[in-house]
């Protein structure tokens, strides 16, 4: 095989590890005027402009001006069919579901329509500097397989799942125990481990599925390696009353997955924005992960996330954009409503906290840190250019800005769609603004 080699000039940042651990200065590494070396779609090198050109001489090197790049951002909680009814009026929770999001998802039983949605959808994510997303698909098995259709031949790395829903929602949307067991087969069998592809099993929340399906839930993750489980928890008052009506013999919202053995390393619950002292303990011991979904949890008045309680207890913590309930696929404006989140509970969000929630934190959340989240060698070359001067106030803003936290808060705060220069998957270009 012939080496393919790149390189990427501009001022390059990127995670190393949490803040909350090694603190904010030893969680980063920032190179003003950096390079980032890409092999055959992998990241070869990343440093210092003076020390790596020379070793350069006879690579391509592509110079941005003003722009900043970080990895690939990643989405640890999406529903792609809910893309078109993005931004619907005056619900909450479950009220939403019943009046936008269970006739909207009906529509998915076409595989046209689904495949042309999953193409609207990914080119979104992308222009929004997504490179990786843990996605929930519809009931229908074919609406995950034009959604993987779409993400093969972009070469992304993507989870997706068939939703798994055998009560409490319309006929139209519904399986049975069986039903779900067999096309979420199906369905691991073709997906699961294809280039860059993982499946999660995906019951849509415990008040939708009978135990029996959670039961063979279960029973599915005990059969593969390394499959996810993607879930919702503890999103919403009413939700976990029902819950609690629906499972009386057990403890609470969390113990119902955990009776039918659906949590541990790569589970993966949205939201959690009401957890209790020992559900935070116990998803912290099985490793299970949370989705914090800042704008959804806002535009549902869902709750206020704390993010340093499931710190302290030690639970893995991605960034979510929850779309359709949430109301950006930009990760920034998660980021700037996660501040926002923060200062309504007396806290702060550090920019470089931030960064890592939106890389290296959500790739740590899904068991991905050995291949993306930053630019290790080795790593997918997943990555970002990010604009500086995406619009005229951010350019004016950039300039009164005198450190790089300045800089970087500000980005997360103003920034979205319009600051993403170019979008790489895998050394490959995906997008590009303009
Ligand atoms: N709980 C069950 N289904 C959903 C969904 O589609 N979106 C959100 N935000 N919460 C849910
Ligand atoms: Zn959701």
């Amino acid at each position: 095989m012939t080496t393919n080699i790149k390189a990427y000039r501009a001022a390059i940042l990127h995670s190393i590890a949490d803040p909350a651990v090694v603190g904010v200065e030893k969680s980063y590494e920032y190179f003003e005027d950096g390079v980032l070396v890409i092999e055959n779609g992998q990241v070869a090198q990343v440093g210092h402009a003076a020390d790596l050109l020379p070793t350069l001489k006879s690579v391509e090197i592509k110079h941005y001006a003003n722009a900043l790049i970080t990895p690939g951002f990643i989405d640890t909680h999406i529903h792609y069919p809910q893309t078109g009814m993005i931004a619907s009026y005056g619900e909450q929770l479950l009220d939403w579901l019943n009046t936008y999001t269970f006739p909207t998802e009906q529509q998915f039983a076409d595989k046209a329509h689904a495949a042309d949605v999953a193409g609207i959808f990914l080119k979104e994510l992308l222009r929004n500097g997504t490179t990786t997303a843990l996605v929930f698909g519809t009931v229908h098995k074919q609406s995950v397989d034009a959604f993987f259709e779409a993400a093969e031949a972009l070469n992304l790395r993507m989870i997706a799942g068939k939703v798994l829903m055998d009560r409490n929602a319309p006929d139209y949307l519904t399986d049975t125990p069986e039903s779900g067991y067999a096309d979420s087969k199906e369905l691991i069998e073709r997906w699961h481990g294809k280039g860059r592809l993982h499946y999660a099993v995906t019951p849509r929340f415990a008040p939708t599925s009978t135990p029996e399906q959670l039961t063979l839930a279960g029973k599915l993750l005990g059969e593969y390696p390394d499959l996810y489980m993607h879930t919702h928890l503890s999103e919403n008052l009413k939700e976990i009353e029902w819950v609690k009506a629906l499972f009386p013999e057990r403890k609470g919202y969390l113990d119902v997955y955990d009776h039918y053995q659906l949590i541990g390393a790569r589970s993966v619950f949205a939201h959690g924005v009401h957890l209790c002292d020992d559900e935070c303990k116990r998803l912290a011991e099985t490793g299970s992960a949370v989705a914090f979904c800042p704008t959804s949890n806002l535009f549902l008045g869902s709750g206020l996330f704390d993010l340093n309680k499931l710190e302290q207890h030690g639970v893995r913590v991605g960034l979510g954009t929850d779309v359709g309930a949430g109301t950006s696929f930009s990760q920034l404006q998660s980021l700037n409503e996660a501040y926002k989140v923060m200062q309504l509970q007396g806290k702060k969000l550090d920019p470089f906290k931030s960064l890592y929630l939106a890389t290296l934190g959500s790739a740590h959340a899904l068991y991905l840190d050995d291949k993306i989240g930053n630019f290790e060698s080795g790593k997918d070359a997943d990555f970002v250019v990010l604009d500086y001067n995406a619009t005229p106030l951010m350019s004016y803003r950039m300039q009164q800005a005198k450190t790089l936290d300045e800089k970087l808060f500000a980005l997360t705060m103003l920034g979205d769609d319009r600051a993403i220069k170019e979008t790489f998957a895998a050394g490959q270009s995906v997008h590009r603004r303009d």
